[in-house]
């Protein structure tokens, strides 16, 4: 059987991008997959985090994905810092990858634009995701499109490996949800809904209340025209919108455009906004059961052993293709 793996970063709330680009695709997947997800608190700290936050932001990441449907009896849930060999074999990518391509990822061009105090880790976070993917020797790695990139390197960084080393690690494939791989901020369509927007308008925690979801819909930017179309070019405001009902309800775009023809945006965003309140309530519910459940550390510490009888495995193998230690 194939196997998958995915992360996800413990910083803030989950988004609706999140949630339509990411944890959608795992719960599709664990049925036909082996199927690994992580909690990637490493990656977290490449910007500096508040501790007590840190740790909250954890737990209730690992609530979350139960929520959404993630079945521990079919898919390893762990955290990344419970398994040694991610940073172990992070270094080691370190090691084959080059400052140059590692300072032209638009990740790190992006977050260090115009600051004078940026950590080192920010710069070496793909080498650290590569290894997340090869330890596991997954085939397939579920995310949105803004992580196509840090894909690419993953399987350069693979290949390089083998040709110097032989080979030992897979070459992995992203996938990407077919409806909904870059869900847009609500406030400025044409930026990526983002955990890290400063107005918070712009974008749908899987958190927020009912009347928090209906007035951020209310307040999407739009257009002028108030006809309900999908043209991503002329009118992307609408379009996102159509996007976030059509992967949340199944509907296909060209239904929903029917379903909304004449009826002007009013009706339309209370529709969209109908859709996710239908869909995210019941996953708030089992969030909030979930939170302060002693199962969730009985998951969590499965998951990090199962975890770690696996990375440590390719890692062992890795050194001793190396030469490190007394392997040989
Ligand atoms: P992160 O934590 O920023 O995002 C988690 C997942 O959500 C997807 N995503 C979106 N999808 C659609 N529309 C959006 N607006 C949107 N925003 C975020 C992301 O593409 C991602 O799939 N580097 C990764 C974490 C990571 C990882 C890994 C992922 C570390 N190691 C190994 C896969 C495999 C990140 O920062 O994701």
């Amino acid at each position: 059987m194939k196997t998958i793996f995915s992360g996800v970063q413990p910083t803030g709330t989950i988004t609706l991008g999140n949630y339509i680009g990411a944890f959608r695709q795992f719960t599709e997947l664990q049925d036909n997959y082996d199927c690994l997800f992580c909690i990637v608190d490493q990656h977290a700290i490449t910007v500096q985090q508040d501790p007590d936050e840190l740790a909250k932001t954890i737990r209730s990441l690992a609530a979350l994905y139960l929520a959404v449907g993630i079945d521990p009896e079919k898919s390893v849930l762990f955290i990344q810092s419970e398994v040694p060999a991610h940073a172990q074999a992070g270094w080691i990518m370190q090691t084959i990858s080059y400052i140059g391509e590692l300072e032209r990822m638009t990740q790190f061009k992006d977050k260090s634009d115009g600051k004078d105090a940026v950590s080192a880790a920010l710069l070496t976070y793909p080498p650290l995701m590569a290894a997340d993917i090869l330890i596991y020797n997954a085939n397939i790695v579920p995310v949105g499109d803004d992580q196509k990139q840090h894909i690419e390197i993953t399987r350069d960084l693979a290949d390089r490996f083998n040709s110097r080393y032989g080979n030992i690690l897979t070459i992995p494939e992203a996938r990407f949800p077919k409806n909904g791989a870059r869900i847009k901020s609500l406030q400025d369509p044409l930026k990526k809904m983002s955990k890290s927007d400063p107005n918070k308008k712009g974008t749908i925690t899987i958190l927020d209340t009912p009347k928090e979801i209906e007035k951020k819909i209310k307040s999407a930017v739009t257009d002028s025209d108030g006809v309900v179309q999908y043209d991503v070019e002329n009118k992307p405001g609408v379009s996102n919108l159509l996007t976030i009902e059509s992967s949340l309800s199944g509907v296909s775009i060209d239904e929903l455009v029917t379903k909304y023809d004449g009826q002007g945006y009013g009706a339309f965003k209370a529709g969209v906004a109908e859709a996710i309140i239908a869909h995210l309530v019941p996953i708030q519910e089992k969030y909030f059961e979930l939170l302060d459940s002693p199962d969730l550390d009985e998951i969590l510490d499965n998951g990090a052993e199962k975890a770690n009888a696996i990375a440590s495995a390719t890692l062992s193998k890795m050194e001793s293709a190396m030469g490190l230690g007394r392997k040989r």
